[in-house]
């Protein structure tokens, strides 16, 4: 009896051995990783999963890891944390699940399948995006921002309380989108669940899209850049460039089409496939066999290039736009500051606010954070490997702004850190400095950066 079982499982084991050898060398293009995360996964930018950023978190999704903090000193204590925070994993928008279904009609009707990967897709894999899931939050995206609420409770005990929770000194703020609403929803469960608070206490968040998608009000930056198309022409020269080219043509070699039947947009639809199965899905799909490392580099640069020119530092206005976010901030940062001075309870002890990749990057780049010495253009995709404008690292799903008061005996200090990682702002040494001395720095911004104005056509 025993001898049979053993003789199964050794017969079930070799079988299990042999296909996965024919998987690892299923397709041509690059060996198979050993586990589930494909090998490019770090080069999905603004589509790339949170937990490529914190690797901690694969093992321990509720892990804090305090090597990556800096503190002040122990005589401080936490009074105010301000988040602003991406929504989570989300499905494809309309438009993109549309060239992912053209790309895969073309891989089904006109790819030779010499590729194991490919017979993988033809004969395994259909299309289940449906335009309908535009741009939704999926169960993992709620399970980040869930995830994320109960680790803010770890990093900020003192301040995420049973207590604050039900004294209303938790502010919850979202964009209208659904899946900001629907990411603010699961935080909040997060929360209650952390905190084992299981009757209902009052915690609505409340839609203000002035503040968290604020772009679409800046009419400046509306007519200068987001509607106009030679404000992002360095996208498109790098769209149309000698790398991008590669990347068409040696997909089009592994597909064995037409050069002519691969475009940029065939590329893209490929990349969202790799991309959108593994962080829905958790897998590692065939479509993700369709690059090298090489090429999944350069996607990520066209990425990162689009958010430079359309969000960042390419253009003024980009940054200028989220003026009203700023101000928001350091006026919720003020009046802490000011119940501290005057001995009166903080009235906000937390402030949840809750938007976009495209809320966070302009605010980001107001404070000038993650700024290049050169600006990243189509040309010098070799010499920027090492930037560190890198949307991947800055804002995955999930990405998470943490502002942080102390009450220390020598005054008030700030601390900031991005995705759970402290920041020094730029032009300080102390990562935790005195938050008059952060005031003074930014303060051309606090005594301008006036929305109107700045939003004005006029202005210059
Ligand atoms: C915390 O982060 C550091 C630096 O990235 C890393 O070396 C360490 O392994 C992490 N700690 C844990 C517990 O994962
Ligand atoms: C938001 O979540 C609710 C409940 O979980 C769900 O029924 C609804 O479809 C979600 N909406 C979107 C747009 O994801
Ligand atoms: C469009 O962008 C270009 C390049 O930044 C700029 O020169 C031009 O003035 C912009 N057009 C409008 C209508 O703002
Ligand atoms: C795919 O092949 C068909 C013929 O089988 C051809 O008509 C069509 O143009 C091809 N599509 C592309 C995008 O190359």
């Amino acid at each position: 009896m025993a001898k049979q079982v053993v003789t199964t499982i050794c017969f079930v084991l070799f079988h299990c051995i042999i296909s996965y050898c024919a998987f690892m060398s299923s397709c041509s293009v690059h060996s198979s990783t050993k586990n589930s995360i494909p090998e490019i996964a770090r080069y999905f930018g603004t589509k790339g999963r949170y937990e490529e950023v914190n690797t901690y978190l694969i093992d321990d999704i509720l892990a804090i890891n305090n090597s990556l903090v800096t503190l002040p000193s122990s005589t401080c204590h936490e009074i105010h944390l301000t988040a602003i925070i991406r929504h989570g994993t989300r499905f494809p928008t309309a438009k993109n699940i549309q060239k992912m279904r053209d790309f895969y009609d073309l891989v089904v009707r006109n790819a030779t399948d010499n590729l194991n990967c490919l017979s993988e897709i033809k004969s395994k894999w259909h299309m289940w995006y449906k335009d309908e899931m535009d741009g939704r939050l999926v169960e993992k995206g709620r399970e980040d921002h869930r995830h994320l609420a109960q680790r803010l409770i770890r990093w900020f005990p003192s301040l995420l309380t049973e207590d604050n929770v039900r004294q209303g000194r938790v502010k919850l703020i979202t964009s209208s989108k659904h899946r900001c609403v629907n990411s603010t929803i699961a935080f909040r469960e997060g929360l209650m669940t952390g905190l084992r608070i299981d009757d209902k206490v009052e915690l609505e968040p409340a839609v203000n899209d002035a503040l968290m998608r604020y772009f679409d009000q800046c009419e400046r930056f509306v007519k200068e850049v987001e509607n106009n198309k030679s404000a992002l022409e360095e996208v498109k020269r790098f769209s149309e460039g000698p790398e991008m080219k590669r990347v068409m043509e040696k997909m089009a070699d592994r597909l064995k089409v037409p050069y002519t039947s691969v475009t940029d947009d065939s590329v893209a639809a490929a990349f969202y496939l790799c991309s959108y199965e593994f962080t829905i899905l958790k897998v590692n799909s065939p479509w993700c066999q369709l690059f090298d490392e090489v090429d999944a580099q350069v996607m990520e640069y066209a990425v990162d290039l689009k958010q430079y020119w359309k969000r960042s530092y390419g253009h003024d206005i980009n940054s200028k736009s989220s003026c009203i976010l700023f101000h928001d901030l350091f006026y919720r940062l003020d009046q802490v500051v000011t119940h501290i001075n005057s001995d009166v309870p903080v009235s906000e002890a937390i402030t949840v606010q809750v938007g976009h990749a495209e809320t966070l990057i302009p605010l980001l780049s107001l404070l000038d954070l993650f700024k290049d010495d050169v600006p990243l253009e189509s040309t010098n995709f070799a010499t920027q490997q090492n930037r560190i404008f890198r949307s991947g690292r800055i804002v995955p799903y999930t990405a998470n702004l943490l502002v942080v008061l102390y009450k220390c005996p020598e005054g008030i200090r700030m601390g900031v850190r991005l995705n759970e990682k402290s920041l020094t702002l730029p032009g300080f040494t102390d990562p935790v400095p005195m938050y008059e001395e952060v005031k003074k720095r930014y303060s051309a911004l606090l005594g301008g950066c006036d929305q109107e104005t700045v939003c004005k056509m006029n202005y210059s």
